[in-house]
């Protein structure tokens, strides 16, 4: 097995719940360090019951994780992998990842028969076809805790505070914390941001005698003055675009256009870091354990998900085909229910 991508809280569990089960089934497993950067090397970990001691409270990976892809030089690591394969004698590889990860997973099954399966892990929560992936809440609870402590020094000094969440081109970080929050204002890539608009809305509650307000910012938002767009147009190797420094844009903006105080915040990593919230670390066992099943019964190239709130197992295929992205029903019921309104 392999932890790949960013770390998400959960991964332990997952490994966890994976372990557990293959061992009682009486079969060995071997972790690889730094996702698929030790399987390309081959250098394996031996994982016991020992490890998976206290592993379902743990944060991190004790495996490490890591972003190389075997895709990035595929003529020389493809063949490396298979021979990883063969030299250890290995029945199945487990993948723990999101997106990336799990593409390479299914390309590898997909091409090269490689017997694999997924399970899908990011705070991000862009996995297809599992309604969250593990990692999720525990970042959706910290920056919801951070929106409400920022909130306090807001109100003391009467200022916008805009807070920045990871997520890159999706959503759901914000949207959820945005909204448990009671944010002013939440700004999402799946909606182009209207800078003018954002102003008249917070100027409106500002008249109105709020003092303070929190503004739920996606790393990837795209900023808008009138019809041009002030985000960056550079983009990444998946040709998705570059995300961040939104937050610092919205806060100079606001400050600008009304003359009330604004502050950016960066929640950056602290979103992923320290222990899992109790769902992901019963919900990451529970993931890891259905993968166990699937490695069992020889169903591979299938992902462990969650369906209309069931465990179940999906093709990779279907994990990889679209990332997951805010639903229009979704932010229709944000702007029609929860803003606050101005009452004056
Ligand atoms: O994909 C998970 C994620 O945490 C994103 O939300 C974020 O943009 C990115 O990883 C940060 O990556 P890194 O840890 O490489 O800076």
């Amino acid at each position: 097995m392999l932890t790949g991508g960013g770390d998400a809280p959960g991964l332990n569990a997952a490994i966890c719940g994976l372990g557990r089960r293959l061992w009682r089934a009486g079969h060995r497993l071997v972790g690889f360090p730094e996702g698929w950067r030790g399987l390309i090397e081959g250098e394996a970990t031996d994982l016991g019951p020992e490890q998976f001691h206290d592993l379902l409270t743990r944060g991190g990976s004790i495996l490490g994780s890591g972003s190389a892809s075997p895709y990035r030089e595929s003529k020389r690591d493809v063949p490396r992998i298979l021979a990883v394969f063969r030299r250890l004698g290995l029945d199945a590889l487990v993948a723990i990842g999101g997106d990336g990860t799990l593409k390479s997973a299914c390309r590898l099954h997909r091409e090269e028969g490689l017997p694999v399966v997924g399970v899908p892990k990011t705070i991000d929560n862009d996995v297809a076809g599992t309604d969250f992936a593990f990692g999720f809440f525990s970042a959706v609870e910290r920056a919801t805790r951070a929106m409400d402590d920022l909130r306090t020094t807001a109100e003391s000094h009467s200022r916008v505070i805009v807070v920045e969440c990871m997520g890159r081109n999706s959503g759901w970080i914000t949207a959820y914390a945005g909204v448990a929050a009671a944010a002013e204002a939440i700004l999402v890539p799946e909606r182009p941001v209207d800078l003018d608009e954002l102003c008249e809305r917070l100027g409106a509650l500002h008249r109105s005698g709020r003092r303070a307000a929190i503004v739920a910012a996606a790393e990837g938002a795209r900023l808008y003055l009138g019809k041009r767009c002030i985000s960056s147009l550079e983009r990444d190797e998946f040709g998705q675009y570059l995300t961040g420094g939104v937050a610092e844009v919205v806060a100079r903006h606001v400050q600008e256009r009304l003359g009330w105080e604004a502050r950016p915040m960066v929640l950056g990593h602290l979103q992923r870091c320290g222990k899992p919230i109790a769902f992901d670390r019963i919900f990451a066992l529970r993931l890891g354990a259905r993968a166990a099943g699937l490695v069992l019964a020889g169903r591979f190239g299938r992902m462990a998900a969650l369906r209309n709130g069931e465990l179940s197992d999906i093709p990779l295929e279907e994990a990889i085909a679209e990332p997951s992205t805010l639903s229009e029903h979704f932010l229709d019921r944000y702007e029609n229910f929860f803003l606050p309104i101005s009452h004056r």
